[in-house]
């Protein structure tokens, strides 16, 4: 009988060794910039009840999820974000935890959506987001972590760029011209550049707009500065929150972020907690998908059945990230590289195990060493084992009975640039 063999379920990815390395490398950036930006990292769990995501998520991520029924017939999803698994943590402890306060998670996503490029169905998300305060400068330290963090990968300013809105702009805007239903009206206008001029009136006809109304929401949307909206709107609220935006802009430019951002009133987001300044991260040109997405959401936790308690973040992909990475070439190699590979001519594989200790130690000079040390792992010629050292990307190769070392010393080789020495663990170590 032969047996189907396995398959790699739709819209997942493996991570073989050289893949992971890559994984690494973003999660390792992200995790240091939040860091250095004093972000304190958190977790919860990867399912949660069914009722946390629906009704107050938005309807988009409500489709795409995964769930189930467990034994205890309780209703189950994989987390598709994770803003409310955040805002859970936030009522539990809504007395004890000082606010404000800013913290970041990398977690591990589940979206039930056609698998296609930049969109799987399993990816990892950084989120960064501070809570507790409604001041537009936590939109600002927020800008400035995803533009130190995409400059720290490497991208230069120029490509890329952080587009901001603002839905209580657009809420006063929708209400100026005399819009119903905005609740109905922001997942039409999130998709307006997607769905193409006519699907986009005919969609807002449906949604009980006018013609007229539809004209003026397209030319709003299509304002490119601050001026040209200031012409358009006259409410009070318009003015308060056109203001903001510009005290966000100046300030990002005093810290050197100017090129960084820029206002763009076609970005609405398709979730349904956000009230105020919404974002999105693109590359140059727009040629993919968003890098990242977020926004200020002032009563998710009271939506919840909590308190009212402010908070504003964003989630950054990896799959879209990497993909605009590559394309700059600007992911590390994926190949191993050890530090120190031990070898033996006699085979001696009790000298090869304790030297390899000895080498993981490190020298006396260094109080905390990490060196990468290998070895063979059963007896075998030197060609073998130099054949080996070289795969494994090691720099040094020692010989643990080479002749022409005394004691105390090593023979060894230098792989990258071929030649032979004599010395030390401390002249070795140096020598990396
Ligand atoms: P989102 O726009 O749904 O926002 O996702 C943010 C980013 O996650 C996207 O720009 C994209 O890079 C990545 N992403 C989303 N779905 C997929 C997918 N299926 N495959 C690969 N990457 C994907 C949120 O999730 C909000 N909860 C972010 C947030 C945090 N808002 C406030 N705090």
């Amino acid at each position: 009988m032969s047996i189907a063999i396995p398959q790699l379920p739709k819209g997942t990815r493996d991570f073989y060794p050289e893949a992971e390395r890559i994984q690494n490398y973003i999660f390792d950036t992200w995790r240091k910039t939040a860091e250095s930006f004093a972000y304190e990292e958190y977790e919860g769990p990867m399912f949660e009840h069914l009722e946390l995501y629906t009704g107050k998520s938005g309807e988009e991520i409500v489709s795409q999820l995964y769930n189930f029924v467990d034994k205890g017939d309780r209703a189950i999803a994989l987390r598709p974000e994770m803003t409310p698994t955040l805002a859970r943590l936030v009522i539990q402890k809504a007395r004890e935890l000082k606010k404000p306060f800013k913290w970041f998670s990398m977690p591990r996503l589940f979206r039930y959506e056609k698998a296609q490029k930049g969109r799987l169905r399993e990816f990892f998300q950084l989120n960064m987001d501070i809570i507790g305060t409604e001041s537009i400068y936590a939109e600002a330290d927020l800008m400035a972590a995803i533009a130190t963090m995409l400059r720290k990968f490497g991208l230069k300013d120029g490509e890329f760029a952080i587009g901001v809105s603002s839905r209580k702009l657009l809420a006063t805007y929708l209400e100026e011209i005399g819009a119903p239903n905005p609740s109905l009206v922001y997942p039409v206008l999130d998709r307006r550049l997607k769905i193409g001029p006519e699907a986009f009136a005919k969609a807002l006809t449906d949604a009980g707009l006018t013609e007229d109304q539809i004209a003026k929401l397209d030319a709003f949307m299509s304002c490119k500065s601050i001026e040209e909206v200031q012409a358009s709107v006259h409410s009070e609220a318009a003015t308060a929150a056109l203001a903001e935006i510009q005290d966000l802009f100046a300030t990002l430019q005093a810290a050197g972020f100017g090129e960084c951002v820029n206002l763009d009133l076609s970005i609405v987001r398709g979730l349904a907690y956000y009230t105020g300044i919404v974002f999105e991260v693109f590359d140059k040109g727009k040629s993919m998908r968003a890098i990242a997405g977020g926004g200020r959401y002032d009563s998710l936790t009271e939506k919840l059945g909590g308190d009212r308690i402010p908070g504003v973040g964003f989630g950054m992909g990896d799959v879209v990230l990497a993909d605009l990475l590559r394309e700059h070439n600007l992911l590390p190699s994926p190949k191993q590289s050890v530090d120190f590979y031990i070898a033996s001519f006699t085979n001696d594989m009790k000298k090869v195990f304790e030297t390899a200790q000895l080498f993981r130690a490190g020298s006396a000079a260094e109080n905390d060493a990490n060196h990468t040390v290998s070895h063979p792992l059963a007896p075998m010629k030197m060609g073998k084992q130099l054949e080996q050292a070289n795969y494994q990307g090691a720099k040094i190769v020692i010989y643990v009975d080479g002749d022409k070392a005394k004691d105390g010393e090593f023979e060894f080789k230098d792989l990258r640039d071929g030649t032979m020495h004599v010395g030390n663990v401390e002249a070795i170590v140096a020598k990396l």
